[in-house]
Order: structure tokens, then sequence, then C-alpha cells
């Protein structure tokens, strides 16, 4: 990324497939209501577990989307999803800890486990390509050091969306092993696996929150209503974390923003769902064309890119170093791209994540350039 910046101030025109976030501008009420909120003076602390209108409109996302019947107070906002992660791995890990989680995964998890003195054991997929670890391979991963299996869906940086009953069966082994299930629901609403005029508002995946139990769930205003640079994420606890949880939160980050959280207390109404559903709509045409546009190259998906807005290609066609192969494609093509050992251990040199945050024209430049660069 900061090559891609380097060369671009030079004035070279750099095509960029490598940053995760959306290319959207946050939309224009979500906008409007933090510039009202900064001009009325809503500038002091809100609680530390956020916002209580925005807990409850939460809440109420949750009954509206999903038919959960959510308690307000198990959810606590938070500094994006990755104060949210902070949180949980302080809230649940001690020194000498394992969490299990998949390779490939968001790279960040496993340093905020280390952090909290915990370890992270990578669990490479067993067949390249799927979305989750299945129960004989968290068997083998078991020992009794572990105390949480985290997961993503859709992830980053497949794209991959983990099924609901493999999702059902993953909860279950938690619950029998008593480990904590955390999704990282970050991607929820940026999924395409429901044909385009089928789609609900607000994407199709049922959230992991209807599993029960001791399942918690993380999830941010960053990505699906497009507001990374505002800072606000949320994680939903069981019952019995939602003292400790709060005093950690006030313990660690006092609050979330409270510009952003007064800002977000419009991103669930129709008319901002409305412009993030054409946005949605947007992501799954430029997904269609990158997917098969990649693939037409010589590129393969084993991961199929059903959600979140990445396409994790495997590159051994061409190379078997995606760091070389990144730093070539950026060098002397213009584009930028992620190598796939920012993201584990396993097979990790044969893959690069492309994000589709770049316009449909950009994406059509960036395959033709990349044609030129294979050939
Ligand atoms: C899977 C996943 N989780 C969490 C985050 C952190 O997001 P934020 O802190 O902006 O909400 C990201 C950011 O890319 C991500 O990809």
């Amino acid at each position: 990324m900061e090559r891609a910046r380097q060369l671009q101030a030079s004035g070279r025109d750099i095509i960029h497939l490598e940053v995760g976030e959306p290319d959207f501008p946050t939309a224009q009420p979500i906008a409007d209501a933090g510039m009202s909120a900064l001009r009325a003076g809503n500038t002091a602390y809100t609680p530390a577990a956020g916002l209580p209108e925005l807990r409850e409109r939460i809440a109420a996302f949750y009954q509206q989307h999903h038919g959960i019947n959510l308690n307000p107070s198990r959810i606590l906002v938070t500094p994006g999803a990755s104060g949210a992660l902070v949180l949980l791995s302080n809230l649940l890990l001690n020194p000498g800890d394992t969490v299990l989680m998949p390779d490939p995964a968001y790279p960040c998890n496993r340093n905020y486990v280390h952090l909290a003195g915990a370890r992270a054991r990578l669990i490479a997929p067993q067949t390249v390509g799927d979305a989750a670890p299945d129960i004989v391979q968290l068997e083998a991963a078991y020992d009794e050091t572990v105390k949480g299996l985290w997961l993503a869906s859709p992830a980053n940086p497949t794209g991959a969306v983990i099924p609901h009953t493999r999702l059902i069966a993953l909860g279950q082994w938690c619950d029998s092993r008593q480990v904590h299930l955390m999704v990282d629901e970050i991607y929820q609403g940026l999924d395409f696996s429901a044909p385009a005029s089928g789609s609900r508002a607000m994407g199709d995946l049922p959230s992991a929150l209807a599993l029960g139990g001791n399942t918690l769930v993380i999830n941010s205003f960053s990505k699906y209503f497009g507001m990374t640079g505002w800072r606000l994420g949320w994680i939903v606890v069981p019952e019995y974390l939602i003292t400790t949880a709060n005093i950690l939160a006030q313990n660690l980050f006092i609050s979330a923003p409270t510009i952003s959280q007064i800002a977000a207390l419009r991103a669930f109404d129709a008319d901002v769902v409305e412009i993030l559903e054409q946005r949605r709509a947007a992501f799954r045409q430029r997904r269609d064309y990158l997917s098969s546009a990649l693939t037409s190259l010589g590129f393969e998906l084993p991961w199929q890119p059903e959600g979140a807005f990445y396409c994790y290609a495997d590159i051994s066609h061409f190379s078997d170093d995606c760091e070389q192969f990144c730093q070539r494609l950026l060098e002397d093509h213009g584009i930028a791209a992620t190598p796939g050992t920012d993201f584990g251990d396993y097979q990790a040199r044969r893959f690069v994540r492309f994000a589709y945050t770049s316009a449909l024209p950009r994406l059509e430049l960036a395959i033709e350039r990349m044609a030129k660069a294979l050939a």
C-alpha cells in the first residue's frame, strides 16, 4: 500500500486492488446526521457500551432481518470491529490459552490473540476452497488449552461464506468442548449468493447469533454501511459476560466515538438501506466481472467469492512466489494487490487477494494490463 502510494505520488496511474474498504463515500444521510451531531455539540463520552438508542437500533436490526429477539444489553458498541476483537481477546483469553482459526484468515486476529498472551493455532483447509474447518480437523487441533474458535463469514481474504448447516455443526462442537465460538460478521450484508432480483435488503445470510449458547458475534459499520473512517462496530456477548465486557470496554476505550454513534442511528433507515443496496448491486456486478475475467486469464478461484469484496486467486500457473508476483504487478504494471503471505502459512505463496473496491472501468483496465503482463 505504501509503495502504491509512493508510485502514485510520483505520477504513475495505479489501480488499487489491495484496499479492503469500500470506495464509496459514506451515504449522505449518515454523514449529515454526523455533521448535525457535531454542530449540536454532541462531543462528550457515551456510556461504555454505547448509546442506548443505538444498541436498541442494532437489536431491532436482528429482530427485523434475522427474527432474533436480542436483549440490547448484550450489545456493546466498539471502536470498529477492531475494538470488538481487542475486547473479545481480553474478555475470553488468558496467557497460555489457544484459539483455533482457519488458514487463511484476517491477519490481525492472531495478533490480538498474541497480545492477550494466548496463541493462535491455524487450521489449514482440508481441501483448498473449504469455507471452514470440519469437526475431524477441530478434534485433531483440540487440546485443553483451546478456549475459542474464531471464524468469519463472509471471510477475508477468500470471500467464502460458511453454510449455515456447517456453522450449526461447528457451534455444537464448540458447546461439547466448552469452547467459545466467535463469528466475525463484518461482511454480512455484502453477500451475493442469492439472485439479484430475489435479494432481501441487507443480505440474505442468517446470523450466527441464531445458534445461541456461547456464540459471540462481531459486526461493524465499516463495510456494508460504508463507514470505515468513523470507527464503529459492535459485539454481541452472552448474558453472563455482559458485566465483565462493560468493565473491560470502560477501561480499554471509555466509549466508541460519539458523533459516529449518532450518525449510525441513521444507518438502518429505509432511505439509507436503499443507497447501500445499490452499492451492494455494484459490488455484485464487479464480483461477477472480476471472477470470470481472472478465471479466463488462467487464475483459479478455489474459494467461491460469495461475499465481502475479495477474490482469492491461485497464481500458480504464473508464479510460485506471490510477493514477487505482487511486486512485479505493482512496479511494472501499476496494479496493487495483496500477497497471500499476509493471511496465513498454508500454501500462502500460491495466492493473491484482489479486492474489487475500485469501479468497474478500473477493474477492466486492470484485467487488460494483467493480460498483457501475463502474455
Ligand atoms: C474480517 C475483518 N474483521 C475485522 C476488520 C476490522 O474492521 P473495522 O475495525 O474497520 O470495523 C476487518 C477489516 O478489514 C476485517 O476484514
